[in-house]
């Protein structure tokens, strides 16, 4: 997969999943727009990626608030040249069941997580028609296909984010533009070290999230990065309004693997 020539804008590329999208793209000689609302994370990875010789420049933006983004995208084009690619990858994550989640919380999740995915695209969407297409990935979540307990806002946006990229690829199909998903289980960045910290015993979490995977482990970023990157290639251009499970088989087994582990023979009754 080569990008020479293309231009990609990650949300959320200071830290995490987006972090390692970016470097992933610039390595693969597109030049990145680094989106995020943190100044200082989000000049790191610019910096760290020029300083390997890459493409990047960092915009600092929150996707959720509908003015920056109709700012930022035109100073992108200006200072970049276009925009073929754009990761809507930026999430929050919040926790509450529908009687204790205020509706502040519920707006705030909404906001980042499902309006700033449609604002990005929004603006985006006519810069990649000047370029003759482009392709879109967003970042859901194993969550977007099922629920854990004590989220249902981030549940229900990560659940709407399916419904966005559907509607988006049958609208823009014509056009050349593809729109996909990908689909993480646990994942090792800051904002599972967060959620992790909120709870008496953090590493007994972390080694729970390790378990709850039928591979033995969670995730790293750089493990989405590819899968997002392939989607937003000419390797995938016959994929669109589709997701992928990122998830180290999380989704196929039904009530976790502790039943009966795997690779221990045949069981008799
Ligand atoms: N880590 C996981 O286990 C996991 C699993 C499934 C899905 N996801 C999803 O992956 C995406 C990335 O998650 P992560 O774990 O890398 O998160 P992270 O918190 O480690 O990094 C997210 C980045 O997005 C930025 N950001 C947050 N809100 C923003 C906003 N309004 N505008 C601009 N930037 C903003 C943050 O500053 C941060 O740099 C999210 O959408 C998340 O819901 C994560």
């Amino acid at each position: 997969m080569d990008f020479t020539g293309k231009v990609a804008v990650v949300t959320g590329g200071g830290a995490g999943i987006g972090q390692a999208t970016a470097r992933e793209f610039a390595a693969r000689h597109a030049a990145v727009a680094v989106v995020d609302r943190d100044a200082k994370t989000g000049q790191g990875t610019a910096a760290e990626i020029r300083g390997k010789g890459g493409t990047a420049e960092f915009f600092p933006l929150d996707i959720s608030k509908p003015d920056q983004v109709a700012r930022t995208i035109p100073q992108i084009v200006a200072r970049l040249g276009g925009i073929d690619i754009l990761v809507n990858n930026a999430g929050i994550q919040r926790y509450g069941t529908v009687t204790s989640t205020s509706e502040e919380v519920w707006d705030e999740v909404m906001n980042v997580n499902l309006k700033g995915a449609f604002l990005m695209s929004k603006h985006a969407i006519p810069e990649m028609l000047k370029r003759g297409g482009g392709a879109i990935v967003m970042t859901g979540s194993v969550q977007s296909r099922g629920a854990l307990a004590n989220s249902v806002a981030y549940v229900t946006s990560k659940h709407a984010l399916l419904g966005l990229i559907r509607a988006m690829a049958l609208d823009h199909a014509r056009e050349n533009i593809r729109v996909n998903c990908v689909c993480p289980g646990a994942i090792d960045t800051p904002m599972l070290r967060w959620s992790a910290s909120l709870q008496p015993h953090p590493d007994e979490v972390l080694a729970a999230c390790d378990r709850l995977h039928p591979v033995g482990r969670m995730g790293q970023a750089e493990e989405v990065a590819h899968v997002i990157v392939f989607l937003a290639s000419d390797l995938a251009s016959f994929i669109t309004g589709e997701s992928v499970a990122v998830d180290g088989g999380l989704l196929i087994a039904i009530g976790g693997t502790s039943f009966q582990e795997s690779g221990t023979g045949s069981s008799k009754r």
